[in-house]
Formats: structure tokens, C-alpha cells, sequence
């Protein structure tokens, strides 16, 4: 048939294979983590969600430059699995396995208090844990699921630990947020499950907003203490953060993202990047993405007035509590 000749035809077959590799290619960003030689020998890290996608390679990355790696995962199991394969990858021992759902502010206090006693110092601290496409949903604290866990949950535990980050410093905080934060809005009326429209990313895409507002406010409270305060974008990732989505759209997503998403390995490098690189020395309250560029987020996320009155609200409702 003419139509299959022209579809198995050589050209055909080599223009695939070289648009897959440029695609390969530009899917790997400007930054190399193994071409950065930082050490992290003597520094403690946290990683939140760290027992799976792009959490586990940022902890991966900081095992190999012999960092302290505590893994804040929710499961005991998944966590065990993550800290088992990152040792026998790194030979690193000094990884540790501590237990927190991030949203629930009473796991948060705990899994903060237990560190406050057990650490030091804390040099690295990475808001990885976050949720997509979570159903309707309230949590014992009374706020949405997706804005607690997103948001509030890790919203208190920095705040729990900034005294040790300070103490530690130069120190840096890393928060996932992603480009989707342009699609959010501020409501307040959110964070009580109000007001919100189940389509989609749409409440997701809130709670990433908010991130990038709150951390920018927290970078600007943070002036002069050597503690630093950046949020990422970390690129269209393959990893399960759609499992809360209908089977269909996740296995369009799988199949589109075998082609053009990034790997998890992939995923991690913007993190790393804001975490340990020399070029982030000092930089705070920036954006950061998944090319490790420094670009200015949604016009909402650099509204210093909205800003203070979000993280004035966020400290209210965690404090509270
Ligand atoms: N993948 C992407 O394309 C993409 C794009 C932009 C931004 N991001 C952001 O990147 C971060 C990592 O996402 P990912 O793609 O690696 O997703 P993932 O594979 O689904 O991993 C999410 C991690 O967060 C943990 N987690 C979820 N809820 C938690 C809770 N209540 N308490 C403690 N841990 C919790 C999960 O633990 P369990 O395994 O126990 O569920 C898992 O370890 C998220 O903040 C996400 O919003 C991802």
C-alpha cells in the first residue's frame, strides 16, 4: 500500500530519530550536576517526599556529594525502599528515614520537633512533598488537602525550622512549585476547600501560586541572616504525581512524556541546582526553571503587598494549631 510505503520509508525513520534526539537533548537543561563539583560533606539535608519521582534524586545527588540526607517521607515502607537503594547507589550511610504527612500540621510539629532535638545544624532544606488532582477533601485541621499538604504543611515546617537553618548558615531552602503557577489564582477562601473548581490541575495549580508568594516573602524576611529562600520549576516530569488522575489522561501523559517529559533524574536538576550550586550563592527569592534560568514568575507571584498578607494569613492559620 502507498500510504505504508510512505510511512516506513528511510527519511521517515531517520527524521524520528534525530527529532527524538534533539528533543533528548534539549529535555537535559544548561546545568550538569555531575559537572558541579560542591561537596556536602559536613551538611544536613532534608528532603521532603524523598522516597519516590524527583524527591529521591535530589536526595540521590546530595548522598553522592556525602551529605547528612534525612528523607521526610509519609509511608515507612516506600521510605525504607528509597533509603535502602540511595545507599547501596552512593555508599553513603549517613541517610536517614524520618516519618511526616506533610498535611497534617500535628505529623509536621512532631517529625520538626524530632529534628530540632536529633540535628546540629541544617545547611539544605527541599519542599519537595506535593500532591496533583487530589478530589475534594478536607483535613483534620480543617483546610483543603491539596492547599495543606502543598502549602501549609510545608509552610510550618520551614517556619519550625528556620532558627536551625539560621544557625546554620550560609543556609538554603528550596521549595517545588511549577510553571502551573501561572494558571493560579489568590483566593483565601481556598484554604477552607471554598471557592474551588475540581477540574483538572485548577486546585494544584493555586497551591503552587502560593508557594513562589510565600517564598519570596519568606526570602525577604530572611535578609541578612545567610539563610536563602528560592522556588523551582522543575520541568514536565515522569513521575506518578498524576495518580490522582484518571487512568486515560495518565496514560496520555505517559505517552507523550516517553517523547518530550523529563526523566526524574531529570526533574531533579533545577533543585539541585538552587540547593547546592556556587551560582546560587547568596541569590534569594527568586524563580527558578527547569533550565536553571532565574525567570520572572506570573505577575501575582511579585505582588509584595499580596505577598505579606499570604504568609500573614499562612502563619495564622499554622500557628493556631
Ligand atoms: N512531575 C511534574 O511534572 C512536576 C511539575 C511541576 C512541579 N512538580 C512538583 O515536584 C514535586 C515532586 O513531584 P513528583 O513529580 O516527584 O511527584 P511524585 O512522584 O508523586 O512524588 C511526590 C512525593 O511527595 C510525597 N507526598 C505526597 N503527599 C505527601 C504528604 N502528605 N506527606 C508527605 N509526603 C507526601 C509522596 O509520597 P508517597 O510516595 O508516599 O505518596 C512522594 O514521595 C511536587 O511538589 C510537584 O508539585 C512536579
Amino acid at each position: 500500500m502507498v500510504w505504508l510505503d510512505i510511512i516506513y520509508h528511510p527519511v521517515w525513520a531517520v527524521t524520528t530519530v534525530l527529532m527524538f534526539l534533539v528533543v533528548r537533548m534539549q529535555r537535559r537543561g544548561s546545568w550538569d550536576p555531575q559537572s558541579c563539583s560542591v561537596r556536602l560533606k559536613g551538611k544536613t539535608a532534608i528532603v521532603t517526599g524523598a522516597n519516590t519521582g524527583i524527591g529521591k534524586f535530589i536526595a540521590l545527588d546530595f548522598a553522592r556529594r556525602g551529605a547528612r540526607v534525612i528523607l521526610a517521607c509519609r509511608n515507612e515502607a516506600r521510605g525504607t525502599a528509597a533509603l535502602k537503594e540511595i545507599r547501596e547507589k552512593t555508599g553513603n550511610y549517613d541517610l536517614h528515614l524520618r516519618l511526616v504527612d506533610v498535611s497534617s500540621l500535628e505529623s509536621v510539629r512532631e517529625f520538626a520537633e524530632g529534628i530540632l532535638e536529633e540535628e546540629k545544624a541544617l545547611h539544605i532544606l527541599v519542599n519537595n512533598a506535593g500532591v496533583s488532582g487530589l478530589p475534594r477533601e478536607m483535613t483534620k485541621d480543617g483546610f483543603e488537602a491539596s492547599f495543606a499538604t502543598n502549602l501549609l504543611g510545608p509552610f510550618l515546617l520551614t517556619n519550625l525550622l528556620l532558627d536551625l537553618l539560621k544557625r546554620s548558615a550560609p543556609a538554603r531552602i528550596v521549595t517545588l512549585s511549577s510553571c502551573n503557577h501561572k494558571r493560579g489564582e489568590v483566593d483565601f477562601a481556598h484554604f477552607h476547600g471554598e471557592n474551588l473548581t475540581y477540574r483538572m490541575d485548577a486546585v494544584y495549580n493555586h497551591t503552587k501560586l502560593h508557594n513562589i508568594i510565600c517564598t519570596n516573602e519568606l526570602a525577604r524576611r530572611l535578609e541578612g541572616t545567610g539563610v536563602t529562600a528560592n522556588s523551582v520549576h522543575p520541568g514536565i516530569v515522569m513521575t506518578d504525581v498524576l495518580r490522582h488522575y484518571h487512568f486515560m489522561v495518565r496514560w496520555i501523559f505517559r505517552l507523550v512524556g516517553f517523547f518530550f517529559f523529563k526523566s526524574s533524574e531529570e526533574g531533579a536538576v533545577s533543585s539541585i541546582f538552587c540547593a547546592v550550586a556556587e551560582e546560587m550563592e547568596g541569590i534569594t527569592g527568586k524563580y527558578c526553571d527547569s533550565d536553571c534560568h532565574l525567570v520572572l514568575p506570573a505577575p501575582l507571584a511579585r505582588d509584595t503587598a499580596l505577598a505579606v498578607k499570604d504568609f500573614e494569613i499562612c502563619k495564622r492559620l499554622t500557628s493556631k494549631l
